[in-house]
């Protein structure tokens, strides 16, 4: 009798376990996943409208010697490439993103010695590589330029 208590709590038990939904185990599950990613993971047009604007913000940020500010938006630049790698998979333009590192590494190099010339040279690489993808992908009518106004006019780029 004792067995027969114990098998019906251990059966009681696994289908507990199985009945779970928050851990998706099955293959059923992880299709449903695949779909709310595919129906709620921001576009690849999206996400280069978030890279336009860090990008233009740094450099206002460099341009001033904020040089704490233009290390958050040179981090948030890598962070929104490499989203876009992990969202945008059947992108096949995404296999590209690796060519922006060079440039991000140049001018966290510059930001690290605050040096402004340096920092400038870094950005004006960034920006022929947001370029380069856009041409190799026949996006060459999206052209990224330096900017010449600052991107929003409720936030201050200076020192204080
Ligand atoms: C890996 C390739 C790649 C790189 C690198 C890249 N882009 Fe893009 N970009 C694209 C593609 C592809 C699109 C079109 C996306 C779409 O609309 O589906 C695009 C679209 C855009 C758009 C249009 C979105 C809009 O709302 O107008 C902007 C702006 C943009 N990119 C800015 C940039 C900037 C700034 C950089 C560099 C810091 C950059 N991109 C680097 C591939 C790239």
């Amino acid at each position: 009798m004792k067995k027969i208590i114990a098998f019906w709590f251990l059966i009681s038990c696994v289908s507990c376990k199985s009945n779970n939904h928050e851990t998706p185990s099955t293959g059923e599950n992880s299709d449903s996943l695949h779909q709310l990613l595919q129906k709620y993971a921001p576009g690849l047009g999206e996400i280069m409208g978030g890279i336009q604007t860090h990008h233009a913000k740094l450099w206002y940020a460099g341009i001033n010697d904020n040089w704490k500010l233009a290390q958050y938006e040179s981090d948030e630049l890598k962070e929104r490439f490499v989203q876009a790698t992990q969202v945008e998979t059947e992108r096949t333009e995404v296999k590209m993103v690796p060519m922006m590192y060079p440039a991000n590494d140049s001018i966290n190099d510059a930001i690290g010695r605050k040096n402004l010339d340096q920092f400038k040279s870094g950005f004006k690489l960034l920006t022929a590589s947001c370029n380069s993808c856009h041409r190799a992908n026949n996006f060459e009518f999206n052209i990224i330029t330096i900017p010449t106004a600052p991107p929003v006019s409720n936030q201050d780029f200076k020192v204080h």
